[in-house]
């Protein structure tokens, strides 16, 4: 294992049914004036939104509420948010939602009291914050992120279309707790579910290949995909199951919050095209990434592969015998296309929204990161999404 690190994450978890009762405990810990976040009114229809609110009350809060969170929440509406947090003196943000809900709380933490521009501070410098930052609690009800234990936040700049995420180095901006309930993912619709499904994937993906040491995060990494594999596919025929759903938001909160990150250098190239394409159709950010994975990885494939032989036989079960290496790569990816047909994912840009047109815009708007098996150029982001398309 390479590499010197530092390891803390100080979110606490409460999962299960009866998970929602430790605000009871977590509440009086935070000042009086909580700010409540939320999204387009999924939390209202399920009754989510109730249950919170009597405890919120019960605690005898001061609540204010910035509602209407949409998914990958734009700059404009954080302006509105930290507004609403400064008018009224914001001790406490409490998120109930999912991804999308919870990176905007964190947003507003580290923007109520500072004087700079959060976008340009945060999404185009990535400084840390120098001023006082709120403390923030999630209760999850989207899984996929892993928002729920990380310090990352995704803002999308809607005028200059611009889609970038923030890891904040602080560990005080992760979330002080996050309330787990399964059975709050039941609601979620069938094309929600397996976008988020893909993200956990992803996210491990995106971990697991880089670097050539022996790397326990690696093995971590394989029996969360394998994990993964087997609850998606029970989920997929019935989205009731309540072992598998539990096992998909256990192992969506583990795959990012940073623990099979450590040693390793880590890709993020499918999240860098997925965000760019995400900020040019609005798509679902799972779906986004299952756009562009398979033309991503199989251009890759030539420079990482042993990593896409160990990938193919210790997570797909693809059988050596008789074949190259190349060969127990290819079908090892071309087993993970099978899965992803299966999930119902998007296969392509154009699925999502997007058209030749566009191609240009996003690659340029494609950050371009280096810890992965290749660093690619222009020229190859733009063949990757032409690809995609
Ligand atoms: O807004 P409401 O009405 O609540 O509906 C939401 C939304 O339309 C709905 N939903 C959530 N819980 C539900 C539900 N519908 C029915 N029943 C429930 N229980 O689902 C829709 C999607 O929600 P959203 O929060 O947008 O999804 P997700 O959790 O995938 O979050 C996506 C955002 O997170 C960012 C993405 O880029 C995107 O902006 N990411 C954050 C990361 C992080 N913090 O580390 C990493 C990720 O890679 C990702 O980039
Ligand atoms: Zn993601």
């Amino acid at each position: 294992m390479l590499g010197n690190f530092t390891y803390c994450n100080p979110t606490k978890l409460y999962f299960g049914e009866k998970s929602l009762e430790a605000l009871n405990t977590e509440l009086p810990k935070y000042g009086q004036n909580v700010v409540l976040v939320y999204g387009g009114g999924s939390i209202k229809k399920n009754g989510i939104y109730d249950d919170v609110v009597a405890i919120l009350k019960a605690q005898g809060k001061n609540v204010a509420e910035i509602a209407g969170v949409m998914p990958n929440p734009t700059l404009t509406k954080l302006y509105e948010g930290i507004e609403i947090a400064r008018a009224h003196h914001a001790d406490f943000i409490l998120a109930v939602g999912g991804g999308s809900v919870c990176d905007y709380a964190k947003a507003v933490s580290v923007s109520v009291n500072c004087q700079d521009d959060p976008w340009e501070k945060y999404f185009v410098r990535f400084e840390e914050p120098d001023c006082e930052t709120l403390p923030v609690g999630c209760v999850l009800t989207m899984v996929g992120t892993g928002s729920e234990m990380n310090a990352g936040s995704v803002i999308t700049n809607e005028k200059t279309k611009m889609k970038i995420g923030h890891v904040f180095a602080d560990e005080k901006i992760m979330p002080r707790f996050a309330i787990l309930n399964p059975l709050y993912t039941l609601t979620l619709p069938h094309y929600q579910m397996v976008a988020g499904i893909y993200d956990i994937f992803n996210h491990i993906c995106e971990q697991y290949f880089s670097g050539e040491d022996d790397n326990t995060s690696d093995y971590i990494s394989e029996g969360l995909m394998r994990s993964l594999l087997h609850a998606s596919r029970i989920a997929n025929k019935n989205p009731n199951d309540y072992e598998a759903r539990s096992n998909i938001m256990w192992t969506a909160t583990w795959a990012l919050n940073t623990l099979v990150a450590k040693g390793k250098s880590t890709d993020w190239m499918v999240h860098m095209l997925g965000q760019a394409a995400g900020a040019y159709t609005n798509a679902t950010h799972g779906m986004t990434l299952a756009a562009v994975s398979l033309p991503y990885y199989r251009h890759i494939l030539p420079y990482g592969l042993k990593k896409f032989v160990r990938f193919a036989e210790n997570v797909w079960g693809v059988d050596p015998k008789g074949k190259n290496d190349q060969e127990i790569a290819e079908e090892g990816l071309a087993s993970m296309e099978s899965w992803m047909q299966e999930m119902g994912l998007a296969m392509n840009l154009t699925q999502l929204g997007a058209d030749a047109s566009m191609i240009e815009g996003m690659a340029k708007a494609t950050l371009i990161l280096k810890g992965g098996y290749k660093v690619l150029d222009h020229d190859e982001i733009v063949e990757i999404l032409k690809e995609s398309l």
